[in-house]
């Protein structure tokens, strides 16, 4: 099937495959994207042309409702109007006043690669299915390891739909090391003859208790990593399992927490120190406490960095904790792990080589596009440790080596996107030092845009940033003795000031010329910008502080009325 000669009546399934129809839709759209990327990056035009949802949906539609194929000169033209309109919809994250979301500008050419997984529907669940992009994400994983510090041939790694799936998958391998029981029986309090192999204290093996040698699994010290249970004498339910994390953790982590059945209210959360990152003296009076409860902690969760103002944790002094008390310690490195790529920022993640897993998406600093997640494992058994299935129909068991390339045995998903193909690619064209130069470029244009906002009489900037993550607010002359940050409204005016921040953010957004989001700081609203366009420069950065200053005073002036009228 390779002609559009319209002489012989053809069935609709003949000209859904017929070459040539995609040969000339394939070089049309190659076309509009490099033309519609060229004037995003340029700066031209919106970052979005704000449509209410409403109003999408409907447009949408109606292409539904008025489907009807005539031939396929008309398919040809119906796919160059769909195209055109899908980019002219959509948010342009290459758009340089585009600093929202940890979400990039990905490399284009990882897009041409993902059009070879997409068209020729590369799965991932066995090796059989998909071996190219299933060799492709092995070798990305050996090579980013490595960069993480990990030992060769003792780590081991996977590719899944993103950091939140990530972490999960992560922490279920922690969860069934720490309580092996769960996965056949469920969440329950352990039993004391449960409790084998494990450090059972005197007084529970007294209890009644008989170890039966059951299988633990140590740390690489051969040292076995569960804690000793017995009855509780405080707050935590009797042997119910805790996760251990900081107020800041990105919500995925909760998600876990219910998704495992542990609960939310398991999952305890460390103070931060003054720069919002774990207190190290917090967490270890924590696992003290946790340890003499008899409490089993299935790991403790640091994060590199965090969402809301891009802190990074102290992994290395984290880790001398966890080793202590021999607990497992993960690493949400989601955002920031690739700092590892990067000699100037590095240092953001020392210790990180020690963690028992990690998670980083290369979806986020690595500029690929959505989505690509990386998990890696210390001691590459571990990677076996999260699911257990029997799927006869998936898994040969004539080949049992493959399992080692099988995706599905290490993976939430079954049938899974070759994620990894186009990050391969980019790493094999340009090598790991273009990665070096996006994590710096960001990292610098962020420092910018801070000393700009501090420079500026109307922003309040909250500390220095450490990442490409720039957190502030925007303070309104009060009138008291013109705008200055002396001038921060009282308490009573906070939530006005919260909401300002609010307003100004939506206001952004629907004029087009820019993208920001927010976050909330001990209850206050705040603006932040992500730098994930390495495009994005100081005159872009300035545009954005022009706009919002000359939005603010409206707003504040509009929201000071409002507080009359209520009044
Ligand atoms: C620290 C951190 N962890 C996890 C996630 C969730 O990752 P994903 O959006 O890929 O599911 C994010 C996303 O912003 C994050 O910043």
């Amino acid at each position: 099937m390779n002609t559009l000669d319209e002489s012989q009546p053809k069935s609709l399934i003949e000209i859904a495959y017929d070459s040539e129809l995609t040969r000339q839709c394939g070089a049309a759209l190659v076309d509009a994207l490099v033309e519609h990327l060229g004037s995003v990056q340029s700066g031209e035009g919106p970052v979005q042309r704000w449509r209410d949802p409403e109003e999408n949906i409907s447009d949408a539609l109606q292409w539904l409702e008025t489907a009807r194929f005539s031939d396929s000169q008309h398919a040809v033209s119906q796919f160059n109007e769909l195209t055109r309109l899908s980019l002219q919809r959509g948010q342009n994250l290459n758009h340089p006043r585009c600093v929202g979301h940890q979400v990039p500008a990905p490399l284009p050419l990882v897009g041409l690669f993902d059009a070879i997984t997409t068209m020729t529907n590369q799965v991932q669940g066995v090796y059989e299915m998909g071996p190219w992009g299933i060799a492709a994400e092995r070798a990305v994983i050996e090579k980013i390891g490595q960069k993480i510090g990990y030992q060769s041939g003792e780590f081991g790694g996977l590719v899944t739909s993103g950091g939140s799936l990530g972490n999960l998958t992560a922490l279920l391998a922690a969860r069934n090391e720490a309580c092996p029981w769960i996965w056949n029986e469920g969440s329950r309090p352990q039993q004391q003859s449960e409790r084998v192999g494990m450090n059972v204290s005197d007084e529970a093996v007294s209890d009644g208790a008989t170890p039966d040698g059951g299988q633990a699994h140590g740390d690489e010290n051969g040292t076995d990593r569960h804690q000793s249970v017995s009855t509780t004498k405080t707050g935590f339910s009797p042997r119910m399992p805790v996760l251990v994390v900081h107020t800041d953790a990105h919500y995925c982590i909760d998600r876990a927490a219910g998704v495992m059945g542990i609960g939310k209210s398991q999952v305890l959360r460390v103070p931060l120190d003054n720069h919002r990152r774990m207190d190290v003296n917090e967490l270890e009076r924590m696992l003290v406490d946790l340890t003499a409860e008899e409490v089993p902690i299935i790991a403790v969760v640091a994060v590199a960095c965090t969402t809301a103002v891009g802190a990074f944790d102290p992994i290395d002094s984290i880790a001398d904790v966890c080793s202590r008390h021999r607990v497992w310690l993960h690493v949400d490195a989601a955002h920031g792990g690739a700092v590892c790529l990067s000699r100037r920022h590095r240092h953001l993640v020392h210790g990180l080589e020690r963690a028992d897993s990690v998670v980083f998406d290369a979806h986020k600093m690595m500029f690929v596009p959505a989505v690509c997640a990386l998990v890696f494992y210390r001691n590459k058994q571990n990677r076996f440790r999260a699911f257990e299935q029997k799927a006869p129909y998936l898994f040969d068991p004539s080949a049992p080596d493959m399992s080692e390339y099988d995706n599905g045995v290490v993976t939430f998903e079954c049938t899974k996107r070759s994620a990894a193909l186009g990050l391969w690619g980019a790493m094999s064209i340009f090598g790991l030092d273009l990665f070096e130069q996006l994590v710096d470029r960001v990292f610098q244009v962020a420092k910018q845009l801070s000393e700009m906002l501090e420079n500026a009489n109307e922003f309040e900037v909250v500390g220095a940033p450490q990442a490409n993550i720039v957190v502030f607010r925007y303070l309104p002359d009060t009138g008291t003795s013109g705008a200055s940050k002396a001038n921060v409204p009282p308490d009573e005016s906070a939530v006005k000031l919260s909401q300002l921040q609010l307003r100004l953010r939506r206001a952004m957004l629907e004029s087009g010329f820019g993208y920001l989001t927010q976050t909330s700081l001990d209850d206050e609203i705040y603006l932040r910008c992500t730098i994930m366009n390495p495009l994005t420069d100081v005159s872009h950065l300035a545009e954005i502080i022009e706009k919002l200053r000359q939005l603010a005073p409206v707003l504040w002036g509009e929201l000071q009325e409002l507080g009359q009228d209520t009044a």
